[in-house]
Protein backbone atom coordinates (compact mmCIF):
# COMPACT_ATOMS: atom_id res chain seq x y z
CA UNK A 1 0.00 0.00 0.00
CA UNK A 2 3.22 2.27 0.30
CA UNK A 3 2.71 6.26 0.61
CA UNK A 4 -0.04 6.09 -2.31
CA UNK A 5 -3.22 8.12 -0.66
CA UNK A 6 -6.56 6.12 -0.54
CA UNK A 7 -8.81 8.80 -0.62
CA UNK A 8 -11.61 8.60 -2.88
CA UNK A 9 -14.41 11.12 -3.96
CA UNK A 10 -18.02 11.33 -5.54
CA UNK A 11 -19.97 8.64 -6.18
CA UNK A 12 -19.87 5.31 -4.43
CA UNK A 13 -21.48 3.09 -6.39
CA UNK A 14 -19.70 1.05 -8.32
CA UNK A 15 -19.26 -2.93 -8.65
CA UNK A 16 -22.77 -4.78 -7.06
CA UNK A 17 -23.81 -1.47 -6.36
CA UNK A 18 -24.81 -2.36 -2.77
CA UNK A 19 -27.00 0.92 -2.24
CA UNK A 20 -29.32 -0.58 -4.82
CA UNK A 21 -30.08 -3.18 -2.25
CA UNK A 22 -32.62 -2.98 0.68
CA UNK A 23 -31.62 -0.04 2.76
CA UNK A 24 -33.67 -1.32 6.03
CA UNK A 25 -31.02 -2.62 7.42
CA UNK A 26 -27.85 -0.29 7.00
CA UNK A 27 -26.74 0.61 10.17
CA UNK A 28 -29.67 -1.18 12.57
CA UNK A 29 -27.61 -3.62 14.24
CA UNK A 30 -29.84 -2.86 17.47
CA UNK A 31 -32.90 -2.38 15.72
CA UNK A 32 -34.70 -4.90 18.15
CA UNK A 33 -37.56 -4.76 20.26
CA UNK A 34 -37.60 -5.50 23.60
CA UNK A 35 -41.40 -5.86 24.29
CA UNK A 36 -42.90 -8.26 25.94
CA UNK A 37 -44.33 -10.69 24.27
CA UNK A 38 -47.62 -10.85 26.04
CA UNK A 39 -48.37 -7.11 25.57
CA UNK A 40 -47.99 -7.55 21.87
CA UNK A 41 -50.33 -10.18 21.47
CA UNK A 42 -53.07 -7.80 22.39
CA UNK A 43 -51.95 -4.95 20.60
CA UNK A 44 -53.47 -3.67 17.29
CA UNK A 45 -51.30 -3.47 14.11
CA UNK A 46 -50.19 0.70 13.75
CA UNK A 47 -51.05 0.72 9.56
CA UNK A 48 -54.26 -1.26 10.55
CA UNK A 49 -55.28 -4.59 10.39
CA UNK A 50 -53.87 -6.69 14.15
CA UNK A 51 -51.22 -8.69 14.93
CA UNK A 52 -51.12 -12.48 14.41
CA UNK A 53 -51.79 -13.55 17.87
CA UNK A 54 -49.04 -15.74 19.15
CA UNK A 55 -49.55 -17.59 22.58
CA UNK A 56 -46.84 -16.46 25.56
CA UNK A 57 -43.68 -18.54 25.49
CA UNK A 58 -43.54 -20.77 28.47
CA UNK A 59 -40.99 -21.58 30.68
CA UNK A 60 -40.93 -25.05 29.45
CA UNK A 61 -40.20 -23.17 25.89
CA UNK A 62 -37.91 -21.05 27.15
CA UNK A 63 -35.44 -23.75 28.25
CA UNK A 64 -35.76 -25.54 25.30
CA UNK A 65 -34.73 -22.52 23.13
CA UNK A 66 -31.92 -20.93 25.66
CA UNK A 67 -30.33 -24.45 25.93
CA UNK A 68 -30.04 -24.73 22.54
CA UNK A 69 -28.80 -21.17 22.13
CA UNK A 70 -26.05 -21.94 25.18
CA UNK A 71 -24.78 -25.44 23.30
CA UNK A 72 -25.12 -23.66 20.10
CA UNK A 73 -23.48 -20.18 20.64
CA UNK A 74 -22.33 -20.19 23.74
CA UNK A 75 -24.74 -17.50 24.72
CA UNK A 76 -26.31 -17.53 28.35
CA UNK A 77 -29.78 -16.49 28.79
CA UNK A 78 -30.98 -16.41 32.31
CA UNK A 79 -34.93 -16.98 33.21
CA UNK A 80 -35.14 -13.27 33.80
CA UNK A 81 -34.62 -12.86 29.79
CA UNK A 82 -37.53 -15.00 28.52
CA UNK A 83 -39.59 -12.03 27.53
CA UNK A 84 -36.04 -10.55 25.26
CA UNK A 85 -36.14 -14.23 23.74
CA UNK A 86 -39.70 -14.10 22.49
CA UNK A 87 -39.19 -10.47 21.77
CA UNK A 88 -37.14 -11.54 19.61
CA UNK A 89 -37.93 -14.95 18.19
CA UNK A 90 -41.35 -13.15 17.67
CA UNK A 91 -40.48 -11.48 14.26
CA UNK A 92 -39.64 -15.00 13.12
CA UNK A 93 -42.64 -16.46 14.20
CA UNK A 94 -44.60 -13.81 12.19
CA UNK A 95 -42.53 -14.00 9.14
CA UNK A 96 -43.61 -17.41 9.49
CA UNK A 97 -47.49 -16.91 10.22
CA UNK A 98 -46.79 -18.98 13.41
CA UNK A 99 -48.53 -18.66 16.30
CA UNK A 100 -46.41 -20.32 18.93
CA UNK A 101 -43.39 -20.97 20.22
CA UNK A 102 -43.78 -24.96 20.31
CA UNK A 103 -44.79 -24.76 16.39
CA UNK A 104 -41.34 -22.44 16.15
CA UNK A 105 -39.52 -25.10 17.66
CA UNK A 106 -40.84 -28.07 15.77
CA UNK A 107 -40.30 -25.29 12.18
CA UNK A 108 -36.39 -25.62 13.48
CA UNK A 109 -35.59 -28.58 14.83
CA UNK A 110 -37.70 -31.76 13.39
CA UNK A 111 -35.77 -34.10 11.71
CA UNK A 112 -33.78 -33.51 9.56
CA UNK A 113 -33.60 -30.20 11.17
CA UNK A 114 -33.77 -26.78 9.26
CA UNK A 115 -30.45 -25.06 8.83
CA UNK A 116 -31.58 -22.01 7.17
CA UNK A 117 -33.84 -21.20 9.64
CA UNK A 118 -31.35 -22.17 12.78
CA UNK A 119 -29.05 -19.52 11.33
CA UNK A 120 -32.16 -16.86 11.09
CA UNK A 121 -32.86 -17.74 14.93
CA UNK A 122 -29.67 -17.05 15.45
CA UNK A 123 -29.14 -14.42 14.13
CA UNK A 124 -32.15 -12.98 16.00
CA UNK A 125 -30.77 -13.59 19.13
CA UNK A 126 -27.19 -12.11 18.99
CA UNK A 127 -26.90 -8.70 20.01
CA UNK A 128 -24.82 -6.74 17.41
CA UNK A 129 -24.23 -2.56 19.36
CA UNK A 130 -21.22 -2.00 17.41
CA UNK A 131 -19.03 1.87 16.09
CA UNK A 132 -16.43 2.72 14.70
CA UNK A 133 -13.42 3.35 16.75
CA UNK A 134 -15.15 1.91 19.54
CA UNK A 135 -13.23 1.89 22.67
CA UNK A 136 -10.68 4.61 21.23
CA UNK A 137 -7.73 3.65 23.64
CA UNK A 138 -7.39 0.47 22.05
CA UNK A 139 -6.51 1.54 18.30
CA UNK A 140 -4.21 4.70 20.19
CA UNK A 141 -2.41 1.94 22.01
CA UNK A 142 -2.24 -0.68 18.76
CA UNK A 143 -0.74 1.81 16.85
CA UNK A 144 1.67 3.12 19.90
CA UNK A 145 2.53 0.75 21.10
CA UNK A 146 1.70 -2.78 19.94
CA UNK A 147 2.34 -2.52 16.13
CA UNK A 148 6.47 -0.84 17.13
CA UNK A 149 7.06 -3.25 19.75
CA UNK A 150 5.55 -6.28 17.20
CA UNK A 151 7.95 -4.80 14.41
CA UNK A 152 10.96 -4.76 17.15
CA UNK A 153 10.77 -8.41 17.97
CA UNK A 154 10.40 -9.22 14.04
CA UNK A 155 13.71 -10.56 12.22
CA UNK A 156 14.48 -8.25 9.10
CA UNK A 157 12.83 -9.93 6.12
CA UNK A 158 10.44 -11.71 7.64
CA UNK A 159 7.07 -11.59 8.98
CA UNK A 160 6.29 -8.15 7.17
CA UNK A 161 2.61 -9.08 7.00
CA UNK A 162 1.12 -8.13 10.19
CA UNK A 163 -2.15 -10.18 11.06
CA UNK A 164 -5.13 -9.42 12.88
CA UNK A 165 -8.63 -11.01 14.03
CA UNK A 166 -11.83 -9.24 14.53
CA UNK A 167 -13.42 -12.16 16.38
CA UNK A 168 -17.00 -10.80 17.01
CA UNK A 169 -16.72 -8.20 14.26
CA UNK A 170 -20.39 -7.90 13.55
CA UNK A 171 -21.30 -5.38 10.95
CA UNK A 172 -17.72 -4.44 10.00
CA UNK A 173 -16.94 -1.02 12.47
CA UNK A 174 -14.28 -2.95 13.96
CA UNK A 175 -12.42 -4.78 11.49
CA UNK A 176 -12.39 -1.50 9.18
CA UNK A 177 -10.96 0.32 12.14
CA UNK A 178 -8.53 -1.66 12.44
CA UNK A 179 -7.85 -0.89 8.64
CA UNK A 180 -8.24 2.29 8.76
CA UNK A 181 -5.49 2.04 11.32
CA UNK A 182 -3.04 -0.28 9.89
CA UNK A 183 -3.14 1.68 6.50
CA UNK A 184 -2.54 5.09 8.60
CA UNK A 185 0.46 3.21 10.74
CA UNK A 186 2.15 1.42 7.02
CA UNK A 187 1.56 4.48 4.66
CA UNK A 188 4.82 5.79 6.44
CA UNK A 189 6.86 2.42 6.52
CA UNK A 190 7.12 1.20 2.91
CA UNK A 191 7.00 -3.03 2.70
CA UNK A 192 4.81 -3.70 5.91
CA UNK A 193 1.29 -5.38 5.19
CA UNK A 194 -1.70 -6.81 7.36
CA UNK A 195 -4.48 -8.39 6.40
CA UNK A 196 -7.33 -8.98 8.68
CA UNK A 197 -10.04 -11.90 8.99
CA UNK A 198 -13.48 -10.83 10.64
CA UNK A 199 -15.69 -13.32 11.84
CA UNK A 200 -18.93 -13.53 13.50
CA UNK A 201 -21.51 -16.06 13.91
CA UNK A 202 -24.34 -13.95 12.15
CA UNK A 203 -24.52 -14.30 8.32
CA UNK A 204 -25.95 -10.88 8.62
CA UNK A 205 -23.92 -9.50 10.00
CA UNK A 206 -21.03 -10.78 7.99
CA UNK A 207 -22.56 -9.76 4.84
CA UNK A 208 -23.42 -6.30 6.21
CA UNK A 209 -19.22 -5.74 6.66
CA UNK A 210 -18.63 -7.16 3.26
CA UNK A 211 -20.94 -4.35 1.79
CA UNK A 212 -19.01 -2.03 3.85
CA UNK A 213 -21.93 0.74 3.46
CA UNK A 214 -22.67 2.55 6.77
CA UNK A 215 -25.10 5.99 7.44
CA UNK A 216 -23.57 9.24 8.53
CA UNK A 217 -24.21 8.99 11.97
CA UNK A 218 -21.93 5.64 12.21
CA UNK A 219 -19.45 7.73 10.02
CA UNK A 220 -19.44 10.09 12.35
CA UNK A 221 -16.77 8.29 15.05
CA UNK A 222 -14.10 8.15 12.28
CA UNK A 223 -11.65 10.42 13.10
CA UNK A 224 -11.96 13.43 10.34
CA UNK A 225 -8.63 12.85 8.17
CA UNK A 226 -8.86 9.30 8.33
CA UNK A 227 -12.62 9.68 7.21
CA UNK A 228 -10.94 12.24 4.50
CA UNK A 229 -8.35 9.11 3.30
CA UNK A 230 -10.48 5.94 4.00
CA UNK A 231 -14.25 6.65 3.67
CA UNK A 232 -15.95 7.77 0.18
CA UNK A 233 -18.87 9.42 0.41
CA UNK A 234 -22.22 8.90 -1.70
CA UNK A 235 -23.53 11.48 -4.36
CA UNK A 236 -27.09 12.04 -5.72
CA UNK A 237 -29.67 8.98 -4.59
CA UNK A 238 -26.36 7.44 -2.32
CA UNK A 239 -26.58 10.80 -0.96
CA UNK A 240 -25.93 10.35 3.63
CA UNK A 241 -24.45 7.01 2.86
CA UNK A 242 -20.99 6.00 3.14
CA UNK A 243 -18.52 3.17 1.85
CA UNK A 244 -14.65 2.10 2.76
CA UNK A 245 -12.68 2.33 -0.17
CA UNK A 246 -11.89 -0.81 -1.56
CA UNK A 247 -8.33 -1.29 -0.72
CA UNK A 248 -9.27 -1.22 2.74
CA UNK A 249 -11.90 -3.42 1.90
CA UNK A 250 -9.84 -5.97 -0.23
CA UNK A 251 -7.41 -6.64 2.71
CA UNK A 252 -10.39 -7.50 5.25
CA UNK A 253 -11.50 -10.71 4.98
CA UNK A 254 -15.48 -11.73 6.13
CA UNK A 255 -15.92 -15.46 7.08
CA UNK A 256 -18.48 -16.62 9.32
CA UNK A 257 -17.20 -18.49 12.31
CA UNK A 258 -18.88 -19.60 15.48
CA UNK A 259 -16.16 -19.35 18.10
CA UNK A 260 -17.69 -22.19 20.02
CA UNK A 261 -16.19 -24.12 17.29
CA UNK A 262 -13.24 -26.79 18.84
CA UNK A 263 -11.15 -26.38 15.45
CA UNK A 264 -11.73 -22.36 15.20
CA UNK A 265 -10.23 -22.07 11.81
CA UNK A 266 -8.56 -18.65 11.25
CA UNK A 267 -6.18 -20.13 8.61
CA UNK A 268 -3.06 -18.49 10.33
CA UNK A 269 -1.60 -17.48 13.81
CA UNK A 270 -2.49 -13.63 14.13
CA UNK A 271 -0.43 -10.66 15.98
CA UNK A 272 -3.53 -9.14 17.15
CA UNK A 273 -6.85 -10.22 18.10
CA UNK A 274 -9.44 -7.90 18.66
CA UNK A 275 -12.33 -9.79 20.51
CA UNK A 276 -14.70 -7.26 22.40
CA UNK A 277 -17.78 -7.41 23.89
CA UNK A 278 -18.37 -10.68 22.95
CA UNK A 279 -17.84 -12.94 25.89
CA UNK A 280 -20.20 -10.74 28.21
CA UNK A 281 -22.61 -13.76 27.10
CA UNK A 282 -20.50 -16.17 27.36
CA UNK A 283 -20.24 -18.27 30.28
CA UNK A 284 -16.85 -18.22 32.95
CA UNK A 285 -16.54 -22.14 31.24
CA UNK A 286 -17.10 -20.96 27.59
CA UNK A 287 -14.72 -17.99 28.27
CA UNK A 288 -12.02 -20.02 29.51
CA UNK A 289 -11.87 -22.49 26.17
CA UNK A 290 -12.16 -19.96 24.07
CA UNK A 291 -9.36 -18.17 25.10
CA UNK A 292 -7.00 -21.27 25.36
CA UNK A 293 -8.17 -21.28 21.64
CA UNK A 294 -7.16 -17.61 21.10
CA UNK A 295 -4.24 -17.42 22.78
CA UNK A 296 -2.68 -20.89 20.66
CA UNK A 297 -3.79 -19.19 17.71
CA UNK A 298 -1.67 -15.86 18.35
CA UNK A 299 2.04 -15.85 17.51
CA UNK A 300 4.20 -15.21 20.71
CA UNK A 301 4.66 -11.74 21.52
CA UNK A 302 0.82 -11.11 20.13
CA UNK A 303 -1.71 -9.21 22.04
CA UNK A 304 -5.54 -10.11 22.89
CA UNK A 305 -7.79 -6.97 23.07
CA UNK A 306 -11.35 -7.44 25.13
CA UNK A 307 -14.10 -5.09 25.65
CA UNK A 308 -14.46 -2.27 28.79
CA UNK A 309 -16.64 -4.55 30.91
CA UNK A 310 -14.84 -7.77 30.14
CA UNK A 311 -11.56 -9.59 32.05
CA UNK A 312 -9.47 -12.54 32.00
CA UNK A 313 -9.64 -12.29 35.97
CA UNK A 314 -10.51 -15.44 37.06
CA UNK A 315 -9.94 -17.49 34.19
CA UNK A 316 -6.80 -19.79 34.12
CA UNK A 317 -4.55 -18.65 31.40
CA UNK A 318 -1.28 -17.72 30.18
CA UNK A 319 -1.64 -14.15 29.09
CA UNK A 320 0.03 -11.24 30.60
CA UNK A 321 -1.47 -8.03 31.32
CA UNK A 322 -0.05 -5.15 29.75
CA UNK A 323 -3.04 -2.54 30.15
CA UNK A 324 -6.43 -2.55 31.18
CA UNK A 325 -8.62 -4.52 28.58
CA UNK A 326 -4.90 -5.38 26.92
CA UNK A 327 -3.45 -8.51 26.83
CA UNK A 328 -0.10 -9.97 25.44
CA UNK A 329 1.21 -13.46 24.48
CA UNK A 330 4.46 -13.78 26.34
CA UNK A 331 7.21 -13.77 23.52
CA UNK A 332 9.75 -16.34 22.78
CA UNK A 333 13.37 -15.90 23.17
CA UNK A 334 13.81 -16.83 19.30
CA UNK A 335 11.73 -13.86 16.77
CA UNK A 336 8.46 -14.14 16.29
CA UNK A 337 7.97 -15.62 12.44
CA UNK A 338 4.10 -16.26 11.59
CA UNK A 339 3.27 -19.63 10.18
CA UNK A 340 0.24 -21.58 9.18
CA UNK A 341 -1.46 -23.55 11.73
C1 LIG B 1 -21.94 -6.73 20.77
S1 LIG B 1 -21.23 -7.28 19.27
C2 LIG B 1 -19.57 -6.67 19.43
C3 LIG B 1 -18.99 -6.21 18.09
C4 LIG B 1 -17.58 -5.65 18.18
N1 LIG B 1 -16.64 -6.65 18.58
C5 LIG B 1 -17.53 -4.48 19.10
O1 LIG B 1 -16.98 -4.56 20.19
O2 LIG B 1 -18.05 -3.40 18.74
C6 LIG B 1 -21.02 -9.04 19.62
C7 LIG B 1 -20.89 -9.89 18.35
O3 LIG B 1 -20.47 -11.20 18.74
C8 LIG B 1 -21.12 -12.13 17.90
N2 LIG B 1 -21.14 -13.45 18.56
C9 LIG B 1 -21.86 -13.84 19.64
N3 LIG B 1 -21.63 -15.12 19.91
C10 LIG B 1 -20.76 -15.57 18.98
C11 LIG B 1 -20.14 -16.82 18.72
N4 LIG B 1 -20.40 -17.91 19.45
N5 LIG B 1 -19.29 -16.91 17.67
C12 LIG B 1 -19.04 -15.83 16.89
N6 LIG B 1 -19.58 -14.62 17.09
C13 LIG B 1 -20.44 -14.49 18.12
C14 LIG B 1 -22.51 -11.54 17.70
O4 LIG B 1 -23.13 -12.05 16.52
C15 LIG B 1 -22.21 -10.04 17.61
O5 LIG B 1 -22.09 -9.60 16.29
Amino acid sequence: MGKTPLREKGDIAGENDPLKQPQDDIGSSEALDLVSTQKQTRVTHPRGGSWLEIAGMTDAEFTRFSRFIHDQCGITLPPAKKAMLASRLQKRLRALGLTSYAQYYDYVFRPPGNPDECTKMIDAVTTNRTEFFREPHHFEYLRSQALPSLLKHRRPGTGQTIRLWSAGCSSGEEPYSLAITMAAFISERPGLEFSILATDLSATMIAMGQRAVYGEEKIRSVPFQLRKNYVMRGVGSQKGYYRIVPELRRRVQFKRLNLMDPNLDTGSVMDIVFCRNVIIYFDRETQQRLFKKIFDRLASGGFLFIGHAETLDGINNNFVRVAPTIYRKPAERSAVTPHRL
